[in-house]
């Protein structure tokens, strides 16, 4: 399990591939806009962009605390296709890891919600606790 997920990275500052003309046609008075061009809807490099300049720098909302109440309660989510295991530990706080066990990358949960006292591999029964420490390998 890969430390928490969710905190800010420092931003860097990505280059849009709109055009600053493209944006300014659709800000003119009705009967002059135009619509963004369509491939704004559609190219990867719209969409990289966006995910970084959008998401990948600031907080994000993965979720609601209420679905993680009590100790060992999680839920699964994703963050610019990053699996994520949300979950409340024994000491009360609401925590997020990569859903990716650090011995040989095998995912670590699959169902999308649920409770329990720790996550184990599935692959090759690594466990861990709640706070995303890593408790018993058993093969190293
Ligand atoms: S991949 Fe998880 S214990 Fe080996």
């Amino acid at each position: 399990m890969v430390d928490t997920a969710v905190s800010p990275r420092p931003r860097r500052v990505a280059v849009s591939p709109v055009t600053a003309a493209e944006v300014a046609a659709t800000r003119q008075p009705t009967e002059r806009a135009h619509l963004l061009p369509p491939r704004v809807f559609h190219d990867p490099a719209v969409l990289a962009y966006e995910q970084e300049a959008w998401f990948a720098g600031g907080w994000v909302s993965v979720g609601r605390e209420e679905d993680a109440l009590v100790p060992g309660q999680y839920f699964l989510t994703s963050v610019n296709g990053e699996s994520l295991i949300v979950v409340r530990g024994t000491d009360g706080v609401l925590r997020a890891f990569y859903n990716v066990c650090r011995h040989r990358g095998a995912t670590l949960v699959e169902e999308e919600c649920g409770t329990g006292p720790r996550f184990q591999c599935p692959y090759h029964a690594w466990i861990y606790d709640l706070e995303g420490r890593l408790k018993t390998p058993r093969h190293t």
